[in-house]
């Protein structure tokens, strides 16, 4: 790369940083402002009240309960061929470089016989509940530090809710869904 053309990059990156910082200070300003005890005259703050809403929607997203309650067993079956090359589902089936996944939910960490878990995800202890499912899934190697998982994670929370009905289509339909709120 010439002089020139990287000038050029690094020009567009500086005034990509400058841009952020103005939409940063403009919507700190719109989400709070300060006003008077008693409005003046009248000002619609229903604006106000969206944004801060989006912004918390942003920031948090939608609980794991809401987006199951939407979730779509067929779109989990096509997310879990990213798993399909280290994880079998049918029942009683094989385990490859991981265990066999059927039944999965709600059943105890690293219980799956004949397969060499890692300690660190022995002594995690407990049961996989969505929660833990969902968290895991989203990054393996966070929520179980130093798992023999070598997968980087899903960081889609609804493709994760998607999966993770997939997984209790699989013999735990009568696991209650968590609650949608
Ligand atoms: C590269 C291979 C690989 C991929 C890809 C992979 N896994 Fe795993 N998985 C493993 C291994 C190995 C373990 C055992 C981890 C340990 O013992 O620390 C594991 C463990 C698990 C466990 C815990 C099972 C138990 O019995 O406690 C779950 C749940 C799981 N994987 C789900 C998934 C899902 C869902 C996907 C796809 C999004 C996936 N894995 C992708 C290799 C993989």
């Amino acid at each position: 790369m010439n002089t020139f053309e990287f000038n050029k990059i690094a020009g567009a990156v500086l005034a990509g940083a400058l841009i952020i910082m103005v939409i940063n200070e403009v919507a700190t300003l719109a989400i709070h402002p300060t006003y008077p005890e008693t409005n003046a005259y009248a000002i619609d703050t229903g604006n106000v009240g969206a944004s801060e809403i989006a912004s918390n929607a942003v920031a948090a997203g939608p609980s794991l309960g809401i987006l199951m309650a939407d979730a779509d067993i067929e779109k989990g079956a096509k997310v879990f061929r990213k798993c399909g090359a280290c994880h079998t589902v049918e029942e009683g089936g094989a385990n490859k470089i991981g265990p066999n996944l059927h039944g999965v939910l709600n059943r105890d960490k690293g219980a799956v016989d004949g397969f060499a878990y890692s300690n660190q995800l022995v002594d995690k202890g407990g049961a996989w509940g969505y929660d833990d499912l969902d968290v895991f899934l989203k990054k393996p190697s966070t929520y179980i530090k130093g798992t023999k998982m070598a997968f980087a994670g899903i960081k889609k929370a609804s493709e994760r809710a998607d999966l993770i009905a997939y997984l209790r289509s699989l013999g735990k339909e009568d696991v209650p869904l968590p609650p949608a709120e």
